[in-house]
């Protein structure tokens, strides 16, 4: 019988496990950030973490020939993940593993690459990239993106924004120094631009919550979840040049 009073966690799985993509990212930033690793045949193991259904898992591996496991809380975001590896015939290259990036259930010193986009600033950026560093060889990279602020002006809007998804923005600067303190060499920092956001990822939700919207007329819970995208959408339209999303890349030492 289909759900007539969804949860938020129900419409939020809902609304994404039919988009290509769960956050802001794109084709091209993939392959900027690829650019910055030297020649890629060399990784062998490489980990996504938070990879959602797995849009930037697939580019990775048109990418790098090597073998990539997808971790996500989600159970049904690694079944979709692990479906469209089958499609494209690359389930001996790519899995999937529901799982805690705060507790990766993985060998130490495994991977050569730890990759994760639009997910790390849900455990902390430095406490991710601390409780990461063990699980790379030596002289591997990680690969993350991070919501970040551009400027040095903070719109205390965009603050609680963030606090109350329960997430938090620093600046670029200081996430670079965050990274050197856990123990890896800066290689390189950009901000995703903005058809990242707006494209990418806000236009198909915005369709899917519409069709939402259709199914679950009768919810209350489902209006409250649309406005609060919709705030979200209207938030980064007006402060997009304060905060956005930046790609930072280490070397582990
Ligand atoms: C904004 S989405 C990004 C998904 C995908 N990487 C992308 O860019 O399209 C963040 C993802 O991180 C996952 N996630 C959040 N906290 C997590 C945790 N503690 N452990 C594992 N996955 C987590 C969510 O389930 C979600 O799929």
């Amino acid at each position: 019988m289909e759900n007539e009073r969804p949860s938020f966690l129900d419409l939020l799985i809902e609304t994404h496990i039919g988009l290509e993509r769960q956050g802001p990212g794109s084709a091209e930033t993939v392959k900027k950030a690829l650019g910055f690793l030297g020649p890629l045949d060399r990784f062998k193991q490489i980990a996504d973490l938070g990879c959602g259904t797995g849009g930037q898992t697939m580019l990775l591996a048109e990418h790098v020939p090597g073998n990539i496991t997808g971790l996500d809380m989600f159970p049904v975001f690694i079944d979709e993940l692990k479906r469209k590896a089958k499609r494209k015939n690359l389930e001996n290259r790519v899995t999937g593993l529901a799982g805690h990036m705060e507790n990766l259930p993985f060998q130490k010193n495994s991977f050569d690459l730890i990759w994760s986009e639009g997910a790390i600033d849900n455990i902390g950026f430095r406490e991710g990239l601390a409780h990461w560093h063990g699980f790379l060889k030596q002289g591997g990279f990680v690969a993350v993106t991070c919501p970040s602020w551009l400027t040095k002006e903070h719109p205390a809007l965009v603050e609680q924004f963030w606090s109350d998804a329960g997430s938090h923005l620093d600046p670029v600067e200081k996430n670079v120094e965050i990274l050197q303190d856990c123990g890896y060499a800066f290689v390189a920092a950009f901000a995703l631009p903005e058809e990242c956001w707006t494209e990418n990822y806000f236009f198909p939700r915005e369709k899917a919550i519409r069709r939402l919207l259709e199914k679950y007329a009768q919810s209350e819970t489902m209006k409250e979840y649309a406005e609060q995208n919709q705030r979200e959408v209207e938030l980064y339209l007006k402060y997009k040049q304060h905060y956005g999303y930046v790609f930072y890349i280490g070397r582990a030492i």
